[in-house]
């Protein structure tokens, strides 16, 4: 939902700003641009579509160079992604300059007072009022830091604002409510981004903002207070990931590559988080365990791919430790007056850490007295800020908006905290959890094993390039797992994509099926629950009589279900409740082919930004 660049030191700012502005494309591609301060005057260009286009304008009419510059890549809310509307925007002296991630709610308002006051708006964005309310303040105070603070008030909604104003030519000022932002601390230069991402060739020392708080950049000096102009503690950190992480590594995608890490990011998941003797140690949930011994209930709240994994970990939690879970979407949790209290553990999972649905979410869970668990990837990002606890992922940067390596690292992480509360609760006796988490310990390894077979669902894909619907079964686990792939499909091919739960199939969409519709099933394993077994081979039989050309994905060694297999694609043998860290592998690929195959943006769908800032 927008990436924002802010540079102040001793290089050239465009070329810094650009070259930020490609790594947090992923948040945005609806439009670019960028402002430079140069010769006590400013100069902008910005371009709808790709920032490929506004590097092609600033080829054709370069920009003066300067030190202090600023820029924008859009996920567009207010307005349509034109020229436009892109960001940066000016006010009427041309003299300031202002990006922004997030919704001004009450800019209708702040437009028709300024209106009033004789400002002329030119775009149909929120954006533009704070541009012309910051040369009003300015004007008066004449510190960009004090007129942003004052801007700042009259604001309401979501906002991370980044500006630079002529006058103050060694300065960037930024802004944070309810969206990220960050700041990198160079040798005698400053950044100012979305992600860290932005900036990590040049610096991995950074300083998280907290929420409502303003920063002033100078070369050398980082002041940070609150909006009414209090000094604030600033909390450094030091970015365990380099620049490497964040490149495609040879791979045509990111998406690629990043299914490609998994089993590292898998085994990155689990380091130091067991013990020589296979014991669990989660020293990082600072939840007591007596906190956990009287939860009564856990509440898992999420979005779409995070949504899937929460969906899985219902079925560990309840299993491991007897104590109920529901799983809900974060978007519908706190319209529905969810109950909840001081006994009730809630488990907020984002990749981000920004999505706004689950930030609010679990903002409400606090509200009434919950204790709130954070999953996440994002180090120092607002929802692991905002938890009593978190637990992080180690997946590394995931920068294809498509969650691959994101999605298997939450698993992980759920499953550890399932385990966790089986640990203290006393559910689960110590030889127990040290089984499971061997079995854990062995999944990077046949994760491999399953990468390295997936040729067959690669030509089974193109294959279908020019299908119009593609289902996807399951039962129990297997049910999110179809989910998840379905949503890979929609989110890549652009194709119907559909994932049921098996036992549903009979209570309507049967209908669906018709001859050589491709139908994707997970099938679980046949050794411990049977029963769930017997019954999806079943479901298999109902469409194939009906037409379906059926996928299946079966673990090795099941050969009750290769007579009613149009396509077989192979998994290794995990415990019931492991498989869909194996099953969704094949179902990443088989989207990412298709999409290939289909001539789409695999990195950057349309209509889509990676994290979700907005409500
Ligand atoms: O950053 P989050 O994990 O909170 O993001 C939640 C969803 O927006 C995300 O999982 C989305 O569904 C994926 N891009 C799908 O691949």
């Amino acid at each position: 939902m927008c990436g924002i660049v802010g540079y102040v030191g001793g290089r050239s700012a465009l070329d810094i700003v650009i070259a930020g502005l490609k790594r947090l494309e992923y948040r945005g591609y609806d439009s670019a641009g960028v402002a430079v301060l140069s010769d006590g005057g400013l100069a902008s260009a910005k371009k709808a579509g790709k920032l490929a286009n506004l590097e092609k304008a600033l080829a054709d009419r370069p920009l003066p160079s300067g030190g202090t510059g600023i820029g924008h890549t859009r996920w567009a809310t207010h307005g349509a992604p034109n020229d436009a509307n892109a960001h940066p925007h000016l006010d009427n002296s041309g003299r300031v300059s202002v990006v922004h991630n997030g919704i001004i709610e009450n800019f209708a308002e702040l437009r028709a007072e300024l209106t009033a006051r004789g400002h002329r708006l030119s775009s149909e964005t929120d954006t533009e009022v704070a541009a012309h309310l910051l040369a009003e303040e300015f004007s008066s105070c004449g510190d960009l830091a004090e007129a942003m603070r004052n801007v700042c008030r009259l604001l309401e909604g979501a906002f991370t604002l980044v500006a630079v104003h002529a006058d103050e030519p060694d300065v960037v000022v930024g802004a944070r409510r309810n969206s990220p932002l960050v700041v990198g601390v160079g040798n005698d230069e400053a950044f100012l981004a979305s992600d860290v991402a932005a900036f990590i060739e040049h610096t991995r020392e950074a300083i998280e903002l907290g929420q409502d708080q303003v920063v002033e950049v100078r070369r050398g000096a980082v002041t940070v207070t609150d909006f009414d102009g209090r000094p604030a503690e600033v909390r450094e950190y030091h970015v365990d990931w380099d620049a490497s992480a964040a490149e495609k590594a040879g791979y045509d995608y990111f998406m690629l590559k990043e299914i490609a890490e998994q089993p590292k990011a898998v085994a990155d998941t689990l380091l130091g988080r067991i013990d020589a003797s296979g014991a669990l140690l989660l020293d990082e949930v600072r939840i007591p365990a007596g906190v956990l011994r009287e939860v009564e209930k856990v509440v898992i709240v999420a979005c779409g791919t995070a949504f899937h994994a929460g969906m899985i970990a219902k079925y560990a939690i309840e299993h491991w430790t007897r104590v109920p879970c529901e799983t809900e979407l974060a978007s519908e949790f706190r319209y529905r007056d969810p109950i909840l209290d001081t006994r009730t553990l809630v488990v907020a999972i984002s990749q981000s850490g920004e999505t706004m649905d689950t930030l609010m979410a679990l903002r409400h869970a606090r509200e009434q007295g919950a204790k709130v668990l954070a999953i996440c990837n994002t180090n120092g990002s607002t929802i692991p800020r905002e938890s009593d606890a978190v637990l992080y992922t180690h997946a590394g940067p995931e920068i294809a908006v498509a969650s691959t390596k994101a999605f298997l690292t939450q698993l992980v992480a759920c499953y550890l905290v399932a385990l966790y509360l089986g640990q203290v609760r006393g559910t689960k006796w110590g030889d127990e959890i040290r089984s499971v988490v061997r079995e854990l310990s062995e999944i990077g390894t046949q994760v491999e094993q399953v990468l390295g077979t997936m040729e067959p669902v690669r030509e089974l894909a193109r294959g279908l390039a020019d299908k119009r619907t593609v289902l996807f079964l399951g039962r129990h686990v297997g049910y999110p797992v179809a989910l998840e792939g379905a949503l890979k499909l929609k989110e890549l091919a652009y194709m119907h994509a559909e994932g049921f739960a098996a036992g549903e199939l009979k209570h309507g969409p049967i209908a669906l099926i018709e001859e050589d519709l491709p139908v994707v099933v997970v099938v679980p394993s046949p050794r411990g629950r049977s029963v769930l077994h017997d019954k999806i081979v079943s479901n298999i039989q109902e469409i194939r009589a009906r037409g379906a050309r059926t996928i299946v994905v079966a673990e090795e060694g099941d050969e009750s279900v290769v007579p009613y297999a149009d396509h077989l694609i192979r998994v290794p043998a995990t415990p019931t409740l492991l498989q869909p860290l194996v099953a969704s592998v094949p179902l990443q690929v088989f989207a990412c082919e298709l999409a290939t195959a289909r001539g789409n943006e695999v990195d950057q769908p349309r209509n889509l930004a990676k994290s979700v800032t907005v409500e």
